[in-house]
């Protein structure tokens, strides 16, 4: 028996810029999924694509438990979460030698087949090696960690990236003298987060420009606008959309005294808030107790 988990994942700067070969700031957070994969002739599991992908994938078959501290379908990668953890547990209790690079690249490949066509390579990598990682084109570079304090604002508003990515690219195509702009522009705000990554309130205020270029681009939601005012409102140094929106999450940047008043206030608009800071480890093995 061998116990693994995976933690999700936010944008903290550049979402749907990425898609467009801009770069981009991503950073694995606390929570996690936690995947326990048996050796066994009668494999029971959850109905999964993406646990039985992982098995397809890994040319075995076995029994798996899952327990996930993620929402699914937030836009925190919890799927991505699940793929790695179940890949990583299955590669530990077959005795297999894959590498963490191969697991995130086999991972992506699932979620691609599983969304039919549509996943982001970042959740995967994400997920697989923790940290804040800059993304830019297909490369992907881990940053030295921060201690940045998140609270995460789940809208509960039900949300599609392949239909939020779909719409960015349609109003390209039919405004690209204003988009290609604003993406240049989500560009820039990161460009300009990483050089003051150190300096919070700085990053705040990148947060906030970052998010008005998203919601330029028609990836803004009533829940989610209602969530970022209430965080900015309770003492958060700035707060944004974070993936793909059309509802899904939000993030804050607080200060550590202003955290729990953040949550507060975002509970009071009907979200659901998680105070999060950064993970640094990835996929881990879990003891098996
Ligand atoms: C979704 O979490 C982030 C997007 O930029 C899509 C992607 O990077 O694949 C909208």
């Amino acid at each position: 028996m061998a116990t693994w988990s995976a933690p999700g994942k936010v944008f903290l700067f550049g979402e749907h810029a990425v898609v467009y070969g801009k770069p981009g700031v991503a950073m694995a957070i606390k929570p996690r999924v936690f995947v326990t994969v048996r050796r066994s002739r009668n494999p029971s599991h959850a109905k999964s694509p993406y646990i039985d992908e992982c098995f397809r994938a890994m040319g075995v078959r076995g029994s798996v438990y899952v327990r996930s501290q993620l929402q699914s379908s937030s836009g925190l990668g919890s799927s991505a979460a699940v793929t790695v953890a179940t890949l990583c547990a299955i590669n530990d209790e077959f005795d297999m030698n894959h590498t963490r690079d191969e697991i995130a690249n086999i991972a992506f490949n699932i979620e691609r087949k599983v969304q039919k066509g549509r996943a982001s390579p970042t959740d995967t990598y994400v997920s697989a090696t923790g940290g804040l990682v800059l993304i830019t084109g297909s490369s992907k570079r881990r940053l030295p960690p921060q201690n940045l304090q998140l609270v995460v604002g789940n809208t509960l508003a039900a949300h599609s990236t392949a239909k939020m990515v779909e719409k960015v690219g349609k109003m390209r195509k039919n405004h690209p003298d204003i988009v290609n702009p604003i993406l240049d522009a989500i560009g820039a705000v990161t460009l300009a987060a990483l050089h003051n990554i150190g300096n919070p309130k700085e990053l705040g205020r990148y947060m906030d420009m970052n998010n008005a270029l998203l919601e330029a681009l028609g990836v803004g939601h009533p829940a989610s606008s209602r969530l970022v005012l209430a965080a900015r409102a309770s003492g958060a140094y700035g707060a944004k959309i974070t993936g793909a929106g059309g509802g899904g999450c939000i993030i804050a940047l607080c200060p550590r005294r202003a955290r729990s008043r953040v949550a507060g206030a975002i509970e009071a608009c009907e979200g659901k808030a998680i105070i999060t800071t950064i993970d640094s480890e990835g996929a881990r093995r879990e003891n098996d107790d």
